[in-house]
């Protein structure tokens, strides 16, 4: 149908006859001349219709916005002076000889390059959506992305297997999809929140290489960041270690963004234990491209008479700690304020600071609400600590360490963007050693952090039922430039230490059978060592394309509130639909 997309018309091509196919994107009608902005998917090419064709006139006069048409002319060099530097086409146009509507258009609901569109209406008219250049560009991207991994993967022996969609329920941490059965009354399959024990039984199998790129679900509270369907790149190997698994992923990564960006990560990824990134930093995901740093004051709050600081450091899981802001003098007291909102959203009860006006002079040169009630000993040690100098701010937080952490750790965040500090470029970090599991008050039982199949680090296995607060897994996650982009760990490959983690977890014996027996049968039969990480593709591709939201690079994504606007799911079914499956409605209504 066509010789030519529109963007490789080039001067080259001057005096040849091509035939475009595409979309009107813009039609200007100037005083006898019909100009058309032809748009395929490389881009715009511009067709100039003149009277003396009276046919190819006839019909671009009629062409309206996103008719499909043909165009078929000769290329010719555009009049000096109305060259568009902007458009790989633009030192040339076709002048149009035939223009044929291969289908007209409604008027579509928004002009494709209006740039303001709610995010409802774009979901509402995804397909018009898709069509807008942003939108292709990333889902290309994401294509390349694939690819790139693909190829890496392939040239590194893993074999690409796919795992069964409708899955066992198995609770590993979210909230699974149900679906239900309707050979088996009463009995439900789940939708795998990820592969992760297929991959583990593959590596039992024999296959020492897995990867795939995987749809996963999980029924969470959705941001940005999450979607209820996400892609996951899973992989898995045997017998490699924590860091040779570490390295071979590094290299993946780097061939990525090398493929797809021309960018080059550093080499080594630094490395950090959760630990420190808590004390550091607040968070488990901490970008680096925010140069400050928390400082501890948790010891040298204690013994102040400030009750809002020495309770919490007194706690046993207490923490104190400040946030130096440089030049943070400035911040009035609305900007203040606004942070103090910032952090009680989050559930902090306050927000204590302290302006260092003249640091020279001691108590007298600091301003702030709590100086009055620090000693002038801990007053030296906040100095001395933050390094704060003058025309600095200092933040505080004292909560239990969990709450502490979580507010400090994410105003560091806030005013790291707010005043300019995120220096530019890709900041990749391994946050390793994490914690075995995580104390739920709500249940007053010990969880998994990761899931239940990690393993302990060397020699901690010993915590695993008596203490199982001191358990470190041999766990880790890639961060890039403070969003969380892949996440695994070596697994327990032997079946006691299994049964200990699960012991640990008061998973019993019985619950055990019921839902993951099948494991632990594996485990049985020669498991090798094996470990293994999956990427969250989305949020990788955001990054990449330099996106806010992974919606933006799903070509079909849910909103916030898991409706898809386009297709409108979801949506009542029909009661013989609920019959066959042996289903009653609580609220028939609804
Ligand atoms: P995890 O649960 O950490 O690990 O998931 C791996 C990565 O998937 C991404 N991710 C998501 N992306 C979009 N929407 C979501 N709702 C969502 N949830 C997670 C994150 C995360 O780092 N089976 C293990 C992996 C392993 O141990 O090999 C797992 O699923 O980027
Ligand atoms: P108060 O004595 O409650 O008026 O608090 C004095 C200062 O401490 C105010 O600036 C509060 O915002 C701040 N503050 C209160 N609770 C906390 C907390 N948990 N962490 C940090 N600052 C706090």
């Amino acid at each position: 149908m066509r010789t030519h997309y529109c963007a490789d018309l080039s001067i080259a091509l001057a005096g040849q006859r091509v035939t475009l196919a595409g979309w009107a994107h813009r039609r200007r009608d100037h005083g006898g001349v019909i100009f058309i902005d032809l748009r395929d998917r490389e881009g715009l090419a511009q067709v100039v219709c003149d009277p003396d064709r009276a046919e190819a006139f006839k019909a671009a006069d009629r062409v309206r916005g996103e008719f499909v048409l043909r165009v078929t002319g000769r290329v010719r060099a555009r009049p000096e002076g109305t060259v568009n530097p902007n458009l790989a086409s633009g030192a040339v146009e076709v002048l149009a000889e035939e223009v044929e509507v291969l289908n007209p258009s409604a008027p579509p609901p928004f002009q494709l390059d209006e740039e303001n569109l709610s995010e409802a209406v774009r979901l509402e008219h995804r397909v018009l959506d898709l069509r807008r250049e942003p939108m292709q560009r990333n889902l290309r991207l994401r294509h390349r992305a694939a690819t790139a991994a693909r190829a890496f993967l392939d040239a590194q022996g893993f074999i690409d297997i796919e795992t069964p969609v409708l899955y066992k329920s198995t609770p590993e941490g979210a909230r699974e999809f149900l679906v239900p059965s309707r050979l088996h009354d009463g009995h439900f399959y789940a939708l795998p929140q990820s592969p992760q024990l297929f991959k583990q039984m593959l590596m039992i199998a024999g296959f020492d290489r897995y990867y795939q790129i995987v749809k996963c679900f999980r029924d969470e509270d959705l941001r940005a960041d999450r979607q209820p369907e996400f892609t996951q790149i899973d992989i898995e190997t045997s017998f490699l270690g924590e860091q040779e698994i570490r390295a071979l992923m590094e290299r993946l990564t780097r061939h990525m963004f090398r493929e797809v960006l021309g960018a080059d990560l550093p080499d080594p990824f630094p490395v950090m234990r959760y630990d420190e990134a808590m004390r550091d930093y607040g968070v488990d995901k901490p970008d680096l491209r925010i140069p400050l740093k928390l400082t501890e004051l948790t010891d040298v709050m204690q013994e102040v008479e400030f009750k809002v600081f020495s309770a919490p450091a007194r706690l046993a899981d207490g923490r104190v700690a400040a946030l130096r802001v440089p030049g943070g003098g400035q911040l009035t007291r609305g900007e203040i304020d606004g942070y103090t909102e910032f952090v009680k959203a989050l559930g902090a009860k306050g927000l204590a600071w302290i302006k260092v006006n003249a640091r020279a002079r001691g108590a007298e040169g600091l301003q702030s609400p709590i100086v009055k009630n620090l000693h002038a000993g801990a007053l030296a040690a906040v100095l001395e600590r933050t390094g704060a100098a003058d025309g600095d701010l200092l933040f505080f937080a004292a909560d239990r360490a969990e709450a502490a952490n979580a507010c400090i750790g994410a105003l560091r965040q806030r005013v790291g963007h707010d005043r300019g500090l995120v220096e530019p470029g890709w900041r990749p970090l391994w946050v390793v050693d994490f914690p075995m599991f995580e104390f739920d008050e709500e249940s007053n039982l010990w969880k998994a952090r990761h899931h239940p199949f990690t393993s302990p680090k060397d020699g901690h296995e010993q915590y695993l039922e008596s203490a199982p607060g001191k358990a470190y897994a041999k766990a880790y996650d890639l961060v890039l430039n403070g969003w969380e982009v892949a996440g695994g760990s070596v697994r327990i490959h032997r079946q006691e230490v299994q049964q200990q983690v699960f012991r640990g977890l008061k998973i019993s014996p019985e619950e055990q059978r019921a839902k993951f027996g099948f494991l632990l049968d594996a485990l049985q039969y020669g498991a090798p060592p094996h470990g293994g990480i999956a990427f969250g593709f989305d949020r990788l591709v955001a990054l990449m394309a330099g996106a806010e939201a992974i919606r933006d690079v799903i070509a079909f994504p849910k909103t916030q509130r898991g409706q898809d606007l386009l297709t409108g799911a979801p949506s009542p079914v029909a009661e013989k639909q609920l019959r066959e499956l042996h289903i009653r409605l609580r609220n028939p209504a609804q």
